[in-house]
């Protein structure tokens, strides 16, 4: 049913968002990225709930090798829908048709900073969904356009770190996947070390590890991260095991830093050792892994869950000095940072 686009839309056809009737096969993809008059390599789809059913249905709306026609475009416009869907198994002709695309808009000068930014963002999600969903895309080649996606940010965000709150904003917008999360981690990364004056290449290390640092997560039961009840000893162990597994799956590529590495495997450490893989003391914990720590916590607790709504800023930034005065989980030092770093913005 590809004519979805060249007639009207009955009435009893609502368009939905991506948060809405949430579905495993499919992703959104924000309109920018399509091109307008030029064929696109993967089928589109959009996400329309009938009149009286529960559940949505994905409606292909352009078949891959279709011209993307500029009329289609102005009408998903007129009726306000600015996300388009694609099959996740498309990961690949995605991401290599978002690339061809972002190299022509950051080599564009009527675009500005906000813009490319945007478009950069968009490629890097689907790069973490691609890198997250299928194994065969953890090559070496795979890493090292995660690290080129990374320098763009850091190209972005580092010009004008007032545009973070913009980015964040964006992808706040997305299906929270567990690469969304991510996404932001490694984007407010990227701003709080630039905002910490690190050199330019510490930044990027810093924001690639923090993209991958939930790889261990995509053998994790989708049932069990999002379960809202207690988890049972069973789950919590299943849980308890993603850094170390993390840090397996990427050791051995060599575009990441170790300090990246001991992200990945130290991120759920805590400052009283009470933290796991290993329960080491806040001085046994690289520093690296001290700031994703907070970092992680402060995306996790102003992000919406399945069992709870997302926190104001000023709340998460609260429960977690609360926390720290507690029980010593994070670097204090770099908290107080975070802290003003925030208040900057
Ligand atoms: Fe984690």
């Amino acid at each position: 049913m590809t004519d979805i686009l060249q007639r009207p839309l009955e009435v009893s056809e609502i368009p939905l968002a991506p948060q809405m009737g949430r579905q495993e096969d499919y992703e959104p993809l924000p309109l920018r990225n399509l091109t307008v008059g030029q064929k696109v390599s993967f089928d589109v789809f959009l996400k329309i709930l009938h009149k009286g059913q529960t559940m949505p249905q994905f409606v292909k709306c352009c078949d891959r090798g279709q011209v993307f026609e500029d009329e289609w475009h102005q009408k998903l416009r007129r009726l306000r829908i600015p996300w388009v869907y694609v099959s996740q198994k498309d990961g690949a002709r995605v991401l290599r048709y978002l690339q061809h695309k972002l190299e022509e808009a950051l080599a564009d000068d009527t675009l500005d900073d906000l813009e490319k930014g945007a478009l950069v963002c968009d490629t890097a999600h689907v790069w973490a969904g691609n890198f997250f969903t299928h194994e065969e895309a953890r090559t070496r080649e795979q890493v090292h356009l995660g690290r080129q996606l990374v320098d763009n940010l850091f190209e972005v965000i580092g010009s004008d770190q007032r545009n973070i709150l913009h980015f964040l904003g964006l992808s706040r917008h997305k299906d929270m996947r567990l690469f969304t999360h991510c996404l932001n981690v490694c984007l407010l990364g990227i701003a709080f070390t630039s905002y910490l004056r690190w050199s330019p290449e510490k930044v990027r290390g810093f924001g690639l590890g923090a993209l991958v640092h939930d790889i261990g997560l995509n053998r994790t039961p989708r049932a069990i991260l999002e379960k809202k009840g207690k988890l049972t000893e069973e789950e919590m162990w299943e849980i308890r095991r993603h850094p170390l597994d993390g840090f397996r799956q990427v050791q051995t590529f060599i575009h990441l830093r170790w300090e990246a590495l001991q992200m990945v495997l130290q991120h759920h450490e805590n400052g009283d050792g009470t933290g796991y893989p290993a329960g080491l003391k806040l001085s046994s914990i690289h520093t690296w892994a001290r700031i994703l720590r907070i970092l992680d916590s402060y995306d996790a607790m102003t992000a919406k869950r399945p069992w709870r709504p997302a926190m104001n800023p000023t709340e998460a930034l609260w429960t977690m000095s609360s926390d720290w005065k507690r029980s010593n989980l994070f670097d204090l030092n770099y908290l107080k940072a975070f802290i003003k770093f925030l208040a900057s913005r």
